[in-house]
């Protein structure tokens, strides 16, 4: 008989792993679709119409709201989701404006629908005052139909946010605070443009969870340039000890343009780790999660079993439902059309008050809804086949990752392997391009959910 292991954290990495786990040679890149991919973008003559015909448009039952705070204290060299730099006397005037914006929709909407997730994101949105992300959470609830169980969540990092201000933001109706942690290694996160060490994060988190009514759940990131399996252990361990009731692990995406790229040309960092050791690395995480008797509920987000986490917002909005987007740079979609809000600082402050700041608009064909659907179900990692009845051709496609062990196949049950679900956003991509060849033949549009939402800031990480 073998007697458990009293210190889970000390078994190696590979004593973790069952085999079969982490396929890191199945595809050459892990890869996700471009975010409007699917879409048909409208010539900006057309956007006034259109926008008014989605003014017109009552909003569907348990839809999205997403409200974009487009600031950071400084640039993170791995973030491609920097936009502008905080000052102080930047937050005053653009809450007056996006409260302007909730207002306006909110008296040229036709009654009826409502609001199952408020999202706050970033950007930063707790860099805010708390008087103003105070004002911001109660124009939201008035301007918005929030269901009473409204999942509200304030996305953030721990630099400049008080105590008193998660505080402030609880009593104004948040009931979720999501921190960008990234790393407990001090080394690294100093090298990644953090300021507080890992130990001070860690201890910060523990406070939180203890002091505050919230669900509070964090972000990690995995295949961070000298990431090496001790580090990641050691973030693992770190994360299942603070009473955090939700995890995201995300893969570090190195795409171009982000400073990081300067820095590992210069030398000023150490290599990233490779495909090979990111498989390794989230195959471990989801058996210590799973030991320590956590639920997978995405591909990459986890709940403890306190079970108060309900990632509402991030599993809706992969499958397509509607989203109202406000903000500089928000993305959302409703009545058939992708908006993107004005990403433009100045132009959005500077648009009238009763109009909308409109950066883009789209409309949604078949082949993006496809994706929705076909997002939904591999985001679930367990899905029926008769969802994708129309596409025959995609049932090969699934016998030959379940002979390279990225999926079972059991009559009409598809089951992602963890290795199935690490390679997610390529089988998305592979699919979504599969089905597109059948579309205009195959599928009937009115057999497809509403489209999702994914212009750029508010389109979480794969
Ligand atoms: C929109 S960002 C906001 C984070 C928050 N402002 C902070 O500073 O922690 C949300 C999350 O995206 C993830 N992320 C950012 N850049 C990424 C990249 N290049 N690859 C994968 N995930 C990334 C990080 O884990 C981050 O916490
Ligand atoms: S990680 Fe957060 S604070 Fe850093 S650049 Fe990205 S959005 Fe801004």
């Amino acid at each position: 008989m073998t007697l458990p292991n009293p210190n889970p954290s000390s078994r190696p990495i590979e004593a973790w792993l069952r085999p079969g786990d982490a396929l890191p040679a199945a595809f050459d890149k892990r890869q996700a679709l471009m975010p409007m991919w699917g879409a048909q973008p409208l010539a900006q003559p057309q956007w006034a119409d259109a926008w008014q015909t989605m003014l017109a448009t009552p909003i569907a039952e348990r839809s999205l709201a997403y409200v974009h705070i487009p600031f950071c204290a400084n640039r993170c060299v791995f973030c491609g989701f920097y936009r502008n730099a905080w000052q102080e006397q930047r937050g005053k005037p653009y809450v007056d404006r996006l409260i302007a914006e909730l207002a306006s929709e909110a008296s040229q909407r036709p009654p009826g629908g409502s609001v199952s997730a408020l999202y706050l994101g970033g950007g930063t949105p707790t860099a805010l005052a708390a008087a103003d992300l105070a004002r911001l959470l109660a124009a939201a609830r008035q301007c918005l139909p929030l269901t009473a169980d409204c999942e509200i969540t304030v996305e953030g990092r721990i630099s400049h946010f008080s105590p008193d201000k998660a505080q402030a933001c609880l009593a104004a109706g948040a009931n979720r605070l999501s921190i960008g942690v990234q790393s407990f290694d001090s080394r690294l996160r100093r090298r990644l443009g953090r300021q507080h060490g890992g130990e001070e994060a860690a201890g910060y988190l523990r406070q939180l969870c203890r002091r505050t009514q919230a669900v509070v759940v964090a972000d990690l990131m995995f295949g961070l340039p000298g990431q090496d399996d001790a580090k990641w252990a050691h973030d693992i361990d770190t994360a299942l000890s603070l009473g955090l009731s939700g995890l995201d692990l995300y893969a570090f995406n190195c795409f171009p343009g982000l400073p990081l790229n300067r820095m590992l040309e210069k030398g000023a960092l150490p290599p990233l780790p490779g495909l090979a050791t990111q498989a390794r690395h989230y195959a471990y995480a989801v058996r210590r999660l799973e030991d320590a008797g956590w639920t997978q509920l995405s591909n990459s987000h986890f709940a403890s079993p306190d079970s108060r986490e309900r990632n509402r917002y991030n599993r809706a909005i992969k499958s397509g439902r509607d989203c109202l987007a406000f903000g500089s740079g928000a993305g959302g979609c409703h009545a058939g059309h992708s908006y993107q809000v004005q990403g433009e600082l100045a132009d959005y402050l500077a648009t009238p008050a009763d109009s909308k700041p409109l950066g883009f608009i789209a409309g949604v064909g078949p082949q993006k809804q496809t994706l929705s659907l076909i997002q939904g179900a591999l985001e679930q990692g367990t899905f029926s086949l008769a969802a994708f009845a129309a596409f025959p051709l995609m049932l090969n496609q699934l016998r030959r990752w379940q002979a390279q062990g990225l999926l079972t196949l059991r009559h009409d049950a598809v089951q992602l392997s963890i290795a199935g679900r690490f390679w997610a956003p390529t089988l998305i991509r592979e699919l979504a391009m599969l089905t597109s060849t059948q579309q205009e033949t195959i599928c009937p549009p009115h057999a497809m959910p509403m489209p999702r939402p994914r212009s750029i800031p508010n389109a979480r990480p794969n």
